[in-house]
């Protein structure tokens, strides 16, 4: 275990259940104050913990920032999200309650364990991510296993419902408490064909072919704001760019088609977005010896300062419910690091979004490049 100083923490990042008594903090660190690190249906799963002992061997999908890991962490435990944000997050909070632990850090492309006797789930906000859990699990795991899964009563749609029955039996819903449910089921032996979670299709007129793993943003088609910065994208010759958040890598393939020599490395949090990214990068661009990376970061948060050139960026405002404008606060403050001296960051925002007052803040400066109904391409400098 790594002992850190253990930083400011108010009474509000203090989760009290049945299970125990736990600090919580969300990441990344300038996330809001009325944001929270856990939700009611962490507290149903504490709740079923304490009525449930002997579990041994858990395995959990999708524990946010750690409230399903830390009751647990005097186990060994397997720990399954597609957010490289969440498995910092895991360490960060062990670290906060000074808990010693031996966790298994898994991405969703990863082996699962197989000796586990209690599958515990947050249930996604994306149905694909969701399905593509549900069936690895019922794929990879001994039949019968036993899944508990939570979330908000809303997020339990007739269609939610129906992913669970396709791979599990005996699926029963709890009666809703603070506005969130439990489920309980046990997984059935269904054969998968890994490609089925695999989404392709094709811009023509951008000459792109691009594969989407379950759950990476823009799944079905390309983003509509996305298009927009295609079509306002700075002129070829940067040096050296970063395509921040970078879904399927759409943005950074396309600039390196125009500018070839330029050195490009494709950011996300998501692991499924960055495989997604690397795939599309192999079936889109030259080979390019080490001048193309993709790589998991927290906004740029392992990034040198003045690195590079240029950041491409169509932000996120979401992180997974919650609706909030941090992250791409985050990323407009890290661009500022690690932009050289006269680099630009080109941004493509929603119009209902305030980016430009950050963005003001931070750079000075803020040129609106082209606007149309929806959205605003916005480019700031580093002076
Ligand atoms: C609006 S999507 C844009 C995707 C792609 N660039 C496009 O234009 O289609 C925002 C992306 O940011 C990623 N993201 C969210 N939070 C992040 C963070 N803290 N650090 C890096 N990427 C993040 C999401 O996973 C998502 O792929």
């Amino acid at each position: 275990m790594v002992t850190q100083q253990r930083p400011a923490i108010s009474p509000d990042q203090r989760l009290n259940t049945a299970a125990g008594s736990f600090y919580l903090q969300r990441l990344p660190v300038n996330s809001p104050r009325n944001l929270q690190a856990w939700d009611a249906a962490d507290e149903l799963i504490h709740d079923y913990l304490v009525a449930h002992p002997t579990i041994s061997k858990p395995l959990l999908f999708n524990d946010q920032f750690g409230a399903l890991l830390m009751p647990l962490a005097h186990l060994s435990v397997a720990s399954v999200s597609d957010s490289y944000i969440s498995h910092r997050a895991w360490e960060h909070n062990l670290n906060l309650n000074r808990l010693p632990y031996q966790l298994q850090s898994l991405s969703p492309l990863d082996p699962l364990p197989v000796d586990v006797d209690r599958v515990l789930m947050k249930v996604p906000k994306s149905l694909s991510l969701l399905e593509f859990q549900l069936a690895r699990l019922a794929a990879e795991l001994p039949p019968g296993t036993p899944l508990v899964a939570a979330a908000k009563s809303k997020i339990f749609t007739p269609a939610v419902r129906d992913l669970f029955q396709r791979y599990c039996d005996q699926v029963e819903v709890s009666l809703a408490q603070k506005k969130s449910r439990l489920l309980q089921a046990r997984f059935k032996a269904v054969a998968i064909d890994d490609s089925q979670f695999i989404n392709r299709w094709s811009v023509p007129e951008l000459n792109l072919e691009l594969l989407h793993h379950a759950g990476v943003f823009a799944r079905n088609q390309l983003d509509i704001g996305a298009r927009f910065l295609l079509e306002n994208l700075p002129a070829a010759g940067a040096e050296t760019v970063v395509d921040l958040g970078c879904g399927n890598g759409v943005l950074g393939i396309s600039y390196a088609r125009t500018s070839p020599a330029s050195r490009i490395s494709w950011i996300d949090e998501s692991f499924l977005a960055v495989a997604s990214t690397r795939a599309n990068v192999a079936a889109n661009l030259d080979p390019a010896g080490d001048r193309y990376q993709a790589l998991v970061d927290d906004c740029l948060s392992q990034q040198p300062a003045q690195s590079c050139d240029l950041i491409l960026c169509n932000p996120p405002f979401h992180q997974e419910h919650a609706v909030t404008s941090h992250i791409a606060i985050q990323m407009f403050s890290d661009a500022r690091r690690v932009l050289r001296q006269g680099g630009e960051l080109r941004v493509v925002a929603n119009r209902h979004l305030a980016y430009h007052q950050p963005l003001k803040g931070l750079f000075g400066t803020v040129r609106q490049i082209a606007a149309n109904p929806k959205f605003v391409i916005l480019s700031v400098k580093k002076r």
